[in-house]
């Protein structure tokens, strides 16, 4: 069972200057709440709770404002800085002490998955024992990602970024991994773009086939926060839910709730802590 997992919240975010230039993106809002508790619900959803945020080098006080030890979640954060990108697989160096023996999850900080049968796929990806698996989501664009060919819902190979038509595919930035992942990933060479591969990483997996995938369908959605208008969109699919539904799409504190990770006083403790705004009133409804 996977219990550990890492959300790579590191980055640049150069694409969105100059709202990144002072503030870190997964720290800016995507609607009602910072971009960050969006990864993060999808860990807590898989029932992991001891967490890892990788975050660049000097933005750790913002971080610690909001998401200070995960106590007041009922899981365990801690951090480790990066000083620069050196792509997914440095997560799991720089992660090495964090994992131990242990199998692990990882996440991109930038990432946002939503749908119905989410919450059940998480709960049966993090029993892989050995291996590795990710998730895949057919997209109008897989030029921009890691995109995988798949035969009976096998993938057959992989290719990250293809200029070429290859298939469309995308590998989302959710990866479930086996304990190897941390020495496969030091013996990784960085590509042309300078950075260690997290599809040179699945590629080690899927020679030892070792490499399974489960797929979000058309009911799903995995949507992009990378450039600015894409961003917007991500803010405007949560306002369309949320303002429809009147539930909220990645409340921590009602995730941890309902996984009876923590008290009706925990609750009051984050009312307070978050002040006299709208995420309060959704909470101070939850323990009516
Ligand atoms: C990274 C990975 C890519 C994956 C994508 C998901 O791309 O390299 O394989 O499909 O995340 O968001 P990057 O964000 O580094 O361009």
């Amino acid at each position: 069972m996977i219990k550990k997992g890492i959300i790579l919240s590191g980055g640049k975010g150069t694409r969105m200057s100059p709202l990144t230039k002072a503030v870190n993106k997964q720290l800016l809002p995507i609607y009602d709440k910072p971009l960050i508790y969006y990864p993060l619900s999808v860990l807590m959803l898989a029932k992991i709770r001891d967490v890892l945020i990788v975050v660049n080098k000097g933005q750790l006080d913002q971080y610690k404002k909001i998401l200070p030890d995960g106590k007041n979640l009922g899981i365990k954060i801690s951090y480790v800085e990066q000083d620069k990108p050196r792509g997914l697989p440095d997560a799991f160096i720089l992660g090495e002490n964090f994992i131990g023996k242990s199998s692990v999850s990882l996440i991109l900080g930038d990432n946002f998955f939503y749908g119905q049968y989410l919450t059940e796929k998480l709960k049966s990806s993090v029993k892989i024992k050995n291996g590795a698996k990710v998730f895949l989501h057919r997209v109008r664009k897989p030029e921009r990602y890691g995109v995988a060919k798949v035969k009976n819902n096998k993938i057959i190979s992989i290719k990250e970024k293809p200029k070429k038509f290859f298939s469309d595919y995308a590998i989302t930035g959710l990866y479930f991994f086996d304990n190897k992942v941390v020495d496969y990933s030091k013996k990784l060479k960085p590509s042309k773009r300078g950075e260690l591969e997290i599809t040179d990483l699945l590629k080690k997996y899927k020679a030892k086939g070792k490499l399974s995938a489960d797929f979000i369908g058309r009911g799903g959605a995995w949507l992009d926060t990378g450039s600015i208008s894409d961003y917007y969109k991500t803010s405007n699919f949560v306002s369309a839910v949320e303002n429809r539904q009147g539930f909220k799409v990645a409340c921590l504190e009602e995730i941890a709730f309902l996984n009876n990770w923590i008290t009706k006083k925990n609750i009051k403790d984050a009312v307070k802590f978050y002040g006299n705004c709208e995420y309060s009133i959704y909470l101070k409804r939850l323990i009516k």
